[in-house]
């Protein structure tokens, strides 16, 4: 062969591999890279270190499914579900296995199957959170009966829907993640808009991140990913204030209706400190804030009536989902005026102005 021939075929050879990176999209190197960044990936989070003290150091049955890599592998096949080692992340191959091959639908904590998932189909299995209507409604209505709405039941305690719930949100009513009173209506899946209907739609499957440009077309207020909470669809299609706001507004109205309820029902002060297992905490020096002290297990509130507590699982629902703005503004608020409605037949709460929407 002559030289001239080596470089010719050496440059077609280039040329080929280049077209075809290009085609083919990113090389798994950048994926990697871009997975790396991820909180899948992070090795240091209490998703994924809960466990590491425990003797012995497993992810039990109940919890391998979400955080446990072989976990999750074992659920989606639905053969074995046991106890896992602790040490895994949510890498490449919990997304791109067999198991997954085929597989179209989620079960749901209150029961309901979800048919019909593309390539949100992993993300539905674990951000769904484990509670629901049905599991706050068992409780509240042990052997099928309503308990008295407003007298303290010794075998209640605080209901946690669980983190990162954008599945339950998105579904809003078809999955009942919230706690759906009766004879309400609430919204279903949020229909949204074409091409940001599922999950990898906005979030990228490996960084995880949303790239704010893709709300631009149709939230014109949106340039960069701090003005997603200033997004509001007013019925022309302008923008007008933020959803998140008037989220915001809401749960603080609950809030308050809540700390007014405990005191006139149960003589007690209660706080909310949401980074704080379990959350609900006795307000000590009754200042309505969460002092230094407060937020600790033992002080924990340990007093439920019914009406508390789904109450209370609704307003830590809107904080067990940071993008619930986005995922289903509509779901919450629905939700936080139906609980602050509720609450108001026990003690004064002003709603003028508050609209169910
Ligand atoms: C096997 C369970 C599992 C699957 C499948 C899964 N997640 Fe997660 N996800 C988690 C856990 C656990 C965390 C918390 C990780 C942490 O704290 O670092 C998390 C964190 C996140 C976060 C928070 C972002 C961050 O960087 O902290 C986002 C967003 C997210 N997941 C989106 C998705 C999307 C989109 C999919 C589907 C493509 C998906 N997840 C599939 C379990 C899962
Ligand atoms: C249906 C899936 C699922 C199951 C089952 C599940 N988790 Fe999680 N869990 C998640 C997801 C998703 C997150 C991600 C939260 C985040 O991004 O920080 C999470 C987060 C956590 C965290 C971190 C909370 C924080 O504040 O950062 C702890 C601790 C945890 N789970 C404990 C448990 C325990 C204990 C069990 C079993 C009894 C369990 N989980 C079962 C999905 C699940
Ligand atoms: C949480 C689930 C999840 C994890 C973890 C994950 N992927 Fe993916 N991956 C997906 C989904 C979903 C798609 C399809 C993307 C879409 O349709 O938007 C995808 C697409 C891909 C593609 C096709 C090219 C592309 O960009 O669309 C490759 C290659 C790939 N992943 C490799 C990897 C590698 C390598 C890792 C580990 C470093 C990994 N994935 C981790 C869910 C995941
Ligand atoms: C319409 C686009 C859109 C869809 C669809 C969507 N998300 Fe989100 N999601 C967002 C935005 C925007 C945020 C807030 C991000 C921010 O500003 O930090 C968010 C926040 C989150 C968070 C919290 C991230 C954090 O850093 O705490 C998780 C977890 C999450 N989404 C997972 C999902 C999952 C799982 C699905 C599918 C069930 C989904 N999302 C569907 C746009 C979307
Ligand atoms: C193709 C157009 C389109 C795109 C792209 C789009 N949206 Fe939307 N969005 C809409 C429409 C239409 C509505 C009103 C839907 C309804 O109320 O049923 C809406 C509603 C919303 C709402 C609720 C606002 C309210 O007042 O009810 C939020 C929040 C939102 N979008 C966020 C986002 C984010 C974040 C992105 C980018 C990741 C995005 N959207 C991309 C069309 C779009």
């Amino acid at each position: 062969m002559r030289l001239s021939q080596v470089v010719t075929a050496l440059l077609l050879l280039s040329i080929v591999t280049t077209a075809y990176t290009l085609w083919r999209g990113d090389t798994v190197q950048d994926i990697n890279a871009r997975w790396e960044v991820s909180g899948h990936a992070d090795e240091t989070s209490s998703a994924f270190t809960h466990w590491d003290d425990d003797d012995p150091p497993v992810v039990p049955a109940a919890c391998a499914r979400c955080h446990s890599q072989p976990g999750f592998i074992d659920y989606i096949r639905a053969d074995v579900i046991r106890d896992h080692p602790v040490g895994s992340v949510i890498s490449c191959n919990a997304c791109h296995n067999t198991a997954l091959d085929g597989v179209t639908n989620a079960f749901f904590p209150s029961g309901v199957e979800v048919t019909g998932l593309g390539s949100e189909v992993s993300c539905m299995q674990c951000h769904q959170g484990r509670n629901s209507t049905v599991s706050v409604e068992r409780a509240i209505s042990p052997d099928n009966e309503r308990l008295p709405l407003d007298d303290v039941h010794e075998g209640l305690g605080f209901i946690n829907v669980h983190y990162n719930i954008a599945g339950a949100s998105l579904m809003g009513s078809v999955t009942m993640g919230a706690y759906q009173y009766p004879d309400r209506d609430y919204v279903g899946q949020f229909e949204h808009a074409a091409y940001v209907q599922t999950c990898t739609d906005c979030h990228d499957a490996h960084t995880l991140h949303v790239d704010a440009r893709a709300c631009a077309p149709c939230h014109l207020n949106v340039v960069d990913r701090g003005d997603i909470v200033d997004i509001r669809m007013t019925p022309g299609g302008l923008t007008d204030g933020g959803i998140r706001g008037e989220i915001d507004v809401m749960a603080e109205a609950l809030y308050r209706a809540i700390q007014d309820y405990t005191v006139e029902v149960m003589d007690t002060h209660v706080v909310y400190a949401p980074d704080t297992f379990p959350y609900f905490f006795i307000d000590l020096d009754e200042d309505g804030e969460v002092s230094p002290g407060e937020a600790a297990f033992p002080n924990r509130l340990q007093t439920w009536t019914p009406r508390l507590l789904r109450a209370a699982y609704n307003l830590n629902f809107v904080y067990r989902d940071p993008g619930i703005h986005v995922h289903n503004a509509r779901y919450a608020l629905q939700f936080l005026y139906d609980s602050t409605e509720d609450l108001s037949e026990v003690v004064p709460v002003d709603m003028t102005g508050m609209m169910r929407p």
